[in-house]
């Protein structure tokens, strides 16, 4: 969690950082600050709360200069306060942080011992008050940081500024994100790709155990030791405008509508029509040496393994597992050399989620990336990735990001069905039509827009939903529950629908609306017996089913009707009405839909 930014060049300082801490706000919102220098001084703007603090403070004490660095904070050691948000300044130096240091109490006590003052609750002012003990024995800023990051355990992107060397930005990264952009004459610093954009399209990866020094004219990569490392910058293909809200009110709202151009991205130039197959370039694994699969990921990226599951046992006939991240790790899966192990992560920097790959790795697993962010930590880690195309997903909850999860898996679980010989070339082109199709009804399917606002303004002032769904609709429940919690803070459930009479028909009241899955699938006729039961409990059902549909419709309260699409495609049809769902609630109750109270975009931290 956290997001920082640095910058050197000709612009000014205030307005490059600010405005990249805006892109990054996602990863952290409860405070924010920025430290300039100019003329040998370091400038300091902390605010507690949005961003929008630390604007209109910078607004009324502006901080002139053409280089600085900046921090958005999600609170981890201390609670969001002025004096814990970062920079951290200590004798000139100032610092931001993402990260954890775990082992900052211990060196807290040596530093006290020594006389040093501390301002914060946090771990991150350890850091300034080590590089700022260096710089007193006489070593520059680089030389103090490299003594600095030998000295921390933990994880951390940081960077330092001097008033002493107005000249550079040093940064450093181990387990976390930074990229830095190169452009003409300047440069910047980030924990993610859009904060960027702004600058330049051109940028250098940092990995584990790497430091970067940053001048307006040229950016020298090193390890720890400080050997230098020569490595070409990537061009990224995300545009600015991609990381902007496009006239729409929301980041997720716009994300929501980009679905059928992101789906249709991520399949774009794999699927070879004629034989069926699927076109996975660099992907060496034959399916033979595969006897079982895990899927993890955590929270909606879960969800979207739930789905994939299916795919995998259908198409691949492999016994495929579930975990989520946090809970694998833990336990003894058993693992082996015929495991493949597929993480799913839309950043790719989830904790949970490296760490249970990590694990995996030593037990000599193959392993998958599901990702959406090029040169993330994850797909660094595994042994081989395939990127989803949704582009910057900016908005707390994942919604573009989880539908091209599910394409993704799709053509994995293909890819490798077509290898076991398990699907045949003919259901290969029929499986491949039908993705084809896929966009098309997507855009269809946003068509309920207008009816779902209306729906949300009869429901938005109750405390309680269930969703339910059957199959590869369940995880969909699962996943509307969540965003409906995420963005609107009203607690839900999804329950896979046959689990209702076990427990959660309890539940059911006038006051508890139901959300029932119903396309017209194998599981139509069972999911019409659950309707009955809520209904005949008084409970409000809003039903989504397909443009035909006549049964579960007459059983409804409020009707959601949706393109009919195939069964592997229908968890992709039916999120689109359920984050609408979410998203008018939230709006009708004045949530902060895109940066929802208590989240943040990359959870980090375990
Ligand atoms: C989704 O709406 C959530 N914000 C969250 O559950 C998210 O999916 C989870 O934190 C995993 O993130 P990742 O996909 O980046 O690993």
């Amino acid at each position: 969690m956290c997001g920082i930014v640095g910058y050197i060049g000709a612009r000014e300082a205030s307005d490059v950082l600010l405005e990249g801490l805006k892109k990054l706000e996602y990863r952290g919102y409860d405070s924010s600050g920025v430290a300039v220098v100019k003329d040998g001084k370091v400038g300091l703007r902390r605010a507690v709360g949005k961003l929008d603090r630390l604007v209109a403070e910078v607004k009324k004490r502006p901080l002139a200069g053409h280089m600085g660095i900046g921090h958005t904070r999600w609170a981890t050691h201390g609670r969001p306060s002025e004096a814990n948000a970062h920079p951290h300044m200590e004798g000139g130096v100032a610092v931001v942080h993402n990260g954890i240091i775990e082992n900052y109490l211990s060196l807290k006590e040596v530093l006290v011992g020594e006389g040093a003052k501390f301002k914060s609750e946090t771990d991150t002012e350890i850091i300034s008050h080590l590089i700022h003990r260096e710089i007193k024995m006489g070593k520059t800023l680089v030389e103090a940081v490299r003594a600095t990051v030998r000295l921390i355990k933990g994880t951390f992107a940081m960077a330092a500024v001097s008033e002493h060397e107005p000249d550079k930005i040093v940064a450093a990264r181990m387990e976390c994100p930074l990229i830095v952009g190169i452009g003409r004459h300047e440069s910047i610093l980030s924990s993610d790709i859009p904060a960027i954009l702004s600058v330049t399209r051109r940028a250098v990866f940092l990995k584990d155990g790497e430091m970067a020094v940053l001048s307006r004219d040229a950016t020298i990569i090193t390890d720890f030791a400080g050997k230098e490392i020569k490595r070409e910058p990537t061009t990224i293909d995300w545009s600015p405008i991609m990381a902007e809200k496009g006239g729409y009110r929301h980041f997720m709202l716009k994300e929501i509508f980009e679905q059928p151009r992101a789906v249709a991205d991520t399949f774009r130039g794999l699927l070879m029509e004629e034989s069926g197959d699927v076109f996975l370039d660099g992907l060496d694994m034959p399916a033979g040496s595969i006897d079982r699969i895990y899927i993890v990921a955590c929270g909606t990226s879960w969800h979207a393994g739930l789905v994939g599951k299916y795919f995998f046992e259908e198409f691949f006939k492999v016994p495929t597992e579930v975990d989520l991240a946090s809970e694998f790790r833990y336990r003894n899966p058993l693992v082996g050399k015929k495991t493949l192990v597929i993480a799913i992560s839309q950043s790719g920097e989830t904790a949970d989620t490296l760490a249970a790959i990590k694990e995996v790795k030593k037990r000599g697993a193959s392993t998958i990336a599901v990702c959406n962010v090029v040169e993330s930590s994850l797909t660094r880690e595994t042994g081989w990735s395939l990127m989803t195309h949704a582009g910057p997903e900016i908005g707390v909850a994942s919604t573009k990001a989880f539908t091209t999860q599910l394409i993704a898996l799709y053509m994995l679980a293909l890819y490798f069905g077509r290898r076991s010989g398990n699907v045949d070339a003919e259901t290969g082109v029929a499986l491949i039509q039908e993705l084809l199709r896929l966009p098309k009804k997507l855009e269809e399917t946003l068509s309920v827009a207008p009816a779902v606002e209306n729906i949300a303004k009869k429901y938005s002032h109750l405390r309680d939903f269930i969703y339910l769904g059957r199959g590869l609709n369940h995880p969909i429940a699962l996943e509307g529950a969540l965003k409906l919690k995420e963005i609107s803070y009203i607690h839900a459930e999804g329950y896979a629908a046959g689990e209702m009479k076990h427990g959660p028909i309890a539940l059911i009241d006038e006051d508890m609306p139901v959300v029932a899955l119903a396309p017209n699938d194998r599981s139509y006729p069972k999911m019409l017996g659950n309707m009955e039961e809520v209904k005949a409990r008084g409970g409000r059902l809003i039903a989504i089913v397909n443009t035909d549909d006549i049964e579960a419709s007459q059983k409804a309260d409020d009707v959601i009707k949706v393109p009919p699409a195939s069964m592997h495609f229908t968890p992709v049809i039916l999120s689109v009405p359920l984050q609408l769902i979410a998203y008018h609630i939230a709006v009708l109750k004045g949530t902060d839909v895109d940066q929802p109270r208590n989240l943040a975009k990359s959870v980090t931290v375990e």
